[in-house]
C-alpha cells in the first residue's frame, strides 16, 4: 500500500486540512468519486492541482463548500439556484453560477471566467474537511488528465503517487460518477454534464433544462472534450458479441458468451449500482492480456445517461 494513503480518522482530518492551509493538496472521498484538493483561494495551489494533474490546459475547477451559506458567498443564487440547492445539496450536483466579485476563490480555479462551479458535497468526510479547513476547497477528480476518475483510495495512489500530499481513504464512492454539472448562470437551465443528480430528477424540480454537448467537440463545458475517461484498451459500445480477445463489461441478468473475460455492472440491471462500480471495473478490465473491452447496452434513462456519457468519452479516444 502506498505510504500517503491514511485511514480518515479526526486525527488525519485535521493534519489534511494543516497540509491544506499551508498550499499542500491532498486527495478525499467524495460521495461521487475522488477528489485532488487545494485551498481554492491559493493561485499557488491551484496551480499544483494542475500540475499534479498534469492537465494540458487550465480547466476551470469545482469549488467546494460545506454549505449553502458557503457557496452565497462565492457564486450568486437567484431562485432557481436556491431551489436546486436546497433540493440536491449536500450531494452530487455543481451548480455553475455567476461569480461574486469579492468571492475570495483565485481566477485560475475559474480559468478566468465571470463564473464559478460549487457543490456542497454529501461524503461526512469531505465535509469533516471542508469544515476544519475553513476555506473552499478546487478539487477536480484526483486522476491524471484524461484517465478513468478514481472511486476508491488506491485508484488515487495509483494515479498521483507521491504528487498528493495525502490520500484520505474513505473507502469506496456510493455514487461512483462525478456530479451532475448544472449551468444556472444566466439563461435557460442547462445540463453541462450527466452525473450523479439525473436529468429527470432536475427537470421535475426546474421544467425544462437544456442538454450541451449535442457536438462533443465544441463543449459547453470547458474540459468536456470527448475524449475524457480513457482507458488504454480500445472500447466497443453497445455489443453483445464477442471479438476474439475481448473482455465483457456486462449489464444485468442476461450475459452473452465466448469473452476472455466478464464483469458485470450490475447483475440485476440496477442502473445506481452499475454507476458506482463504472469506473472500478474499467479499471480491472484493462490490461494487456485483453484486446478490446467490450461493453453491453445500458439504458439511455436516469443514471444510465451519465453512465452512456462516460462511456462514450472512453470510446472515443484521439
Ligand atoms: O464529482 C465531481 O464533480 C468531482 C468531485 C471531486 O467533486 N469533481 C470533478 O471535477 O469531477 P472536474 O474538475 O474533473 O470536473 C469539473 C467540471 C468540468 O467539466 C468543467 O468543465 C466544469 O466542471 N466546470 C467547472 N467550472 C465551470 C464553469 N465556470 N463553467 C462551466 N463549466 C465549468
Ligand atoms: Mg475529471
Amino acid at each position: 500500500m502506498n505510504a500517503n494513503i491514511v485511514p480518515a480518522s479526526p486525527e488525519n482530518i485535521s493534519r489534511a486540512a494543516e497540509l491544506l492551509r499551508a498550499g499542500r493538496l491532498v486527495a478525499f472521498p467524495t460521495e461521487t468519486v475522488y477528489g485532488l484538493a487545494g485551498d481554492a483561494t491559493d493561485d499557488r495551489a491551484v496551480a499544483r492541482i494542475f500540475a499534479a494533474k498534469g492537465r494540458p490546459r487550465f480547466n476551470p475547477l469545482i469549488v467546494h463548500v460545506p454549505s449553502l451559506a458557503a457557496a452565497e458567498a462565492i457564486g450568486e443564487f437567484d431562485a432557481r439556484a436556491h431551489a436546486a440547492a436546497r433540493q440536491f445539496w449536500p450531494g452530487p450536483l455543481t451548480l455553475v453560477l455567476r461569480r461574486r466579485a469579492a468571492s475570495g476563490v483565485a481566477l485560475l480555479a475559474c480559468a478566468g471566467l465571470d463564473t464559478v462551479a460549487i457543490r456542497v458535497p454529501a461524503h461526512p468526510v469531505a465535509h469533516a474537511l471542508l469544515r476544519q479547513t475553513g476555506r473552499p476547497l478546487a478539487a477536480p477528480s484526483a486522476n491524471r488528465s484524461g484517465h478513468v476518475s478514481p472511486t476508491q483510495a488506491a485508484h488515487v495512489a495509483a494515479e498521483l503517487g507521491n504528487r498528493v500530499a495525502l490520500i484520505l481513504d474513505g473507502g469506496a464512492c456510493a455514487v461512483g460518477l462525478e456530479s451532475t454539472v448544472l449551468d444556472l448562470s444566466g439563461g435557460a437551465p442547462t445540463l453541462l454534464r450527466p452525473g450523479g443528480v439525473t436529468l429527470e430528477e432536475l427537470s421535475a424540480l426546474l421544467g425544462d433544462i437544456a442538454v450541451a454537448g449535442g457536438d462533443p467537440s465544441a463543449p459547453r463545458a470547458p474540459g468536456q472534450l470527448a475524449s475524457h475517461y480513457a482507458p488504454t484498451l480500445p472500447l466497443r459500445l453497445d455489443t453483445t458479441t464477442a471479438l476474439p480477445g475481448e473482455a465483457l463489461l456486462a449489464f444485468g441478468p442476461e450475459t452473452p458468451a465466448g469473452f476472455a473475460e466478464m464483469l458485470n455492472l450490475s447483475e440485476s440491471g440496477d442502473l445506481a449500482e452499475a454507476a458506482a462500480n463504472l469506473f472500478a471495473l474499467l479499471r480491472r478490465l484493462d490490461r494487456p492480456q485483453f484486446t478490446g473491452i467490450a461493453v453491453m447496452p445500458i439504458p439511455e434513462r436516469a443514471l444510465g445517461r451519465a453512465i452512456n456519457d462516460r462511456l462514450r468519452r472512453a470510446a472515443a479516444r484521439g
